[in-house]
């Protein structure tokens, strides 16, 4: 399990989050991309069955190392986690790791956020203040961007108890329902980043194997996110309303229209990428469609 990174390899390792927000929806991607592995005992290491795509199970704060020092080939990690990890590096040097695809979970936002009994004005005033984080990298540099001179703590956990315990005057820290700020009887102020699940992976191309691993990958995964939302929608109407009802589906990928037999009526099938509500469904009606029929569209390989 452990190659040198410098060796030619012909499995790809992807590091997700052991337990934590990312760690089911993770999985289930993957699998939705075919993926499948054998479980371990330690649980720290899935061999790939289906795939030759094996599984490393890691806190997520470790997951940038583990890209940079070749442990691993690519990564399912907070956008806020690998920017932090990238920041630290100096100026001239590259990070060795980028993201290569936002995923659609896991979102959140890397906060500030003051005691509830701050006024705005106070909240707006944070030069010689003491901001405790885990994020120290972005802090300052969003701190530096805006020329505020305030001090930066660093903490590597429980950070949202430090202005109550006075090891700090207000916190930046990541904020996804807000039930753990409401705990806290802090607000969210200042929004420093928009984070989200991303696939990270190498800024260098592989050179061996895995690289065609990787974009098998990479092109499972494209289909899967880019099918998110994707119906088909399937509907029967008379010809004459076809222009109508295709203004009314703009999202609407080469529509494929059959003449239904004897009949100037035609069945029409579609893939929607938006969401198909319920009003849009009504809307069609109206337009002349019926017989509707909305369909979920579990693989797509154009
Ligand atoms: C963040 C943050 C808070 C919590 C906020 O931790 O440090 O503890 O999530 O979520 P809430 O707004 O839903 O209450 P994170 O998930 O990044 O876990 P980690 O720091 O343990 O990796
Ligand atoms: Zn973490």
């Amino acid at each position: 399990m452990s190659a040198p990174s410098g060796a030619m390899r012909e499995r790809v390792r992807i590091a997700i989050q052991k337990s934590g927000r990312l760690a089911e929806p993770a999985r289930a991607l993957l699998s939705s991309c075919g993926l499948s592995w054998r479980e371990s005992r330690d649980r720290l290491f899935c061999h790939g069955d289906s795939t030759p795509i094996d599984l490393l199970l890691v806190r997520d704060d470790d997951i940038p190392g583990l890209l940079a020092e070749g442990t691993c080939d690519l990564g399912i990690v907070g956008r806020n986690v690998l920017l932090e990890r990238a920041s630290g590096y100096g100026t001239g040097e590259v990070p060795p790791f980028r993201e290569w695809r936002g995923l659609g979970f896991g979102a959140c936002r890397l906060a500030l956020a003051v005691p509830q009994a701050w006024s705005d004005s106070q909240a707006a005033a944070l030069d010689g203040l003491r901001i405790a984080t885990s994020y120290p990298a972005l802090v300052s540099q969003w701190l530096k961007e805006r020329g505020i001179a305030a001090d930066v703590v660093t903490l590597s956990g429980s950070v949202e108890i430090a202005p109550r315990l006075g090891t700090a005057d207000l916190i930046c820290d990541i904020v996804s329902s807000g039930a753990t700020l409401a705990a806290n009887q802090l607000r969210a102020t200042d929004i420093v980043l928009d984070s989200e699940a991303v696939l990270a992976g190498p800024v260098a191309p592989f050179g061996d194997a895995r690289a065609e691993i990787a974009g098998l990958f990479l092109r499972r995964l494209d289909a899967v996110l880019g099918l998110r939302d994707s119906k088909l929608l399937m509907f029967q109407t008379d010809s004459a309303n076809v222009p109508a009802l295709m203004a009314l589906l703009p999202d609407a990928e080469r529509p494929t229209v059959m003449q239904v037999d004897g009949t100037d009526r035609v069945a029409l099938q579609a893939v929607c990428r938006g969401t198909v509500t319920w009003q849009r469904l009504e809307d069609l009606k109206r337009a002349g469609a019926d017989a509707l029929l909305v369909l979920p569209v579990e693989r797509m390989l154009a």
